[in-house]
């Protein structure tokens, strides 16, 4: 049979997306399966929607296999390794609120860390050998010195950072038992941003906890004064410094890892820009990104933030030939888009 110039650059695989209906796992798969993969997505839809499903099959015009379910449930789960042969499983399912954590540990360590051994216990019954997984940026703590780059000392803050440092460690003792087993742990930075189309992105319930999810929601009016956490930090405004990268550059990285993840062996990626950008610095590029004026006031600091964090993305561009292109701009454009989309 003639391979296509795309069948020879890529091979061709059945991804198990786990959380595949959520904001970073939906815009992965619209990448995956614009690449050509078959994509068999698992979500219990404890936050995400089931209509995400239809808006990937109209930006890609391919279906995921979709089962609803919570991987905790292991007979449920097992079934899906039964009736699909998986290449490869790209596992974001878990839950991220650093908050609700710290007053749900039980809830947390459960769901992320006992969904994770299920996870890996289904793949080694079925020999599935390969895994990427959906680590952080909150797995540095409070960092010393920036850039942050991948062999920098590790600790948390919160239970959400703990569950994301002992599943690091339970994938690497993981592989080194197993040497044929390819563990990936991306290290995300401050995801943002929507794909431009407006049909997918982030969908907090509630209050949100994050900076953009609430940018948006006083931008158009469901929420009525941004509340910056502190201006008295010892960064150039006062205000903290992060890394944030667009949804799509994210996805993408994904894609790139999966290439990589033919090798054996732990690998280990930060996904960032690369640049700091302050919580003021966020809010004028938001307001002249979307031509509007936000209602925001200084107030006291959040406890557990860092001044600064940003990456060092240098390893995972040379060796996933990856970099984020989109910009702060394109970032803030997008996240206000989707949400306006939405609304009307
Ligand atoms: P999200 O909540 O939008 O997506 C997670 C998905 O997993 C949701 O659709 C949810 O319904 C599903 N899920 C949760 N627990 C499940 C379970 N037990 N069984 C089946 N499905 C389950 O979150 P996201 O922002 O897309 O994050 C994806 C992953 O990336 C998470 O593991 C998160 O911790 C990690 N991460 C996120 C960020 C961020 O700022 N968004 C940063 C670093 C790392
Ligand atoms: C960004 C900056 C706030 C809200 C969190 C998790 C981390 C990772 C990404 C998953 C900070 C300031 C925020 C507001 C504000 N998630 N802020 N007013 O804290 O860097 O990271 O999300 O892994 O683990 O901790 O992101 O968006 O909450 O905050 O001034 O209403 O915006 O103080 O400086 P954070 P964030």
């Amino acid at each position: 049979m003639l391979l296509s110039r795309k069948d020879m650059r890529y091979n061709i695989m059945k991804v198990l997306v786990t959380g595949g209906v959520g904001y970073i796992g939906s815009h992965t798969c619209v990448e995956l399966l614009n690449e050509g993969h078959e994509v068999v997505i698992v979500d219990d839809l404890s936050n995400s929607k089931i209509e995400v499903l239809d808006k990937i099959k109209t930006m890609t015009n391919k279906e995921a296999k979709f089962y609803q379910l919570d991987i905790l449930d292991r007979d449920a789960f097992e079934v899906v390794f039964k009736e699909n042969k998986i290449d490869a499983v790209i596992h974001f399912a878990g839950k991220k609120a650093v908050g609700e954590s710290c007053e749900k540990p039980i809830m947390y360590y459960h769901n992320n860390i006992t969904g994770t051994l299920i996870l890996t216990e289904l793949m080694q019954k079925y020999s599935v050998s390969t895994i990427i997984f959906s680590s952080s940026a909150t797995v540095y703590g409070i960092p010393e010195t920036v850039p942050l780059t991948e062999d920098m000392p590790l600790s948390t803050i919160n239970p959400y950072g703990t569950t994301k440092l002992f599943c690091e460690r339970i994938l690497a003792d993981i592989q080194v038992a197993n040497p044929t087993w390819s563990v990936t742990l991306l290290r995300y930075f401050n995801p943002i941003g929507a794909h431009s189309s407006g049909l997918i992105g982030e969908e907090p319930n509630g209050i949100p906890n994050n900076l953009l999810p609430y940018i948006v929601k006083v931008a158009n009016g469901d929420l009525e004064c941004l509340h910056v956490f502190g201006d008295d930090y010892d960064t150039p405004d006062g205000t903290c410094i992060r890394d944030y990268i667009h949804v799509v550059d994210l996805a993408k990285g994904h894609l790139k890892a999966l290439n990589k993840a033919k090798e054996s062996g732990v690998h280990i990626y930060n996904l960032g820009t690369g640049i700091g950008y302050s919580v003021l610095d966020i809010i004028h590029s938001f307001e002249k990104a979307n031509n509007l004026k936000l209602n925001y006031k200084i107030t006291a600091r959040r406890p557990g933030d860092a001044a600064i964090s940003y990456s060092d993305p240098t390893k995972a561009n040379k060796e996933l030939d990856w970099v984020a292109v989109k910009n702060i701009e394109d970032m803030c454009r997008d996240s206000y888009n989707f949400i306006v989309k939405q609304k009307y």
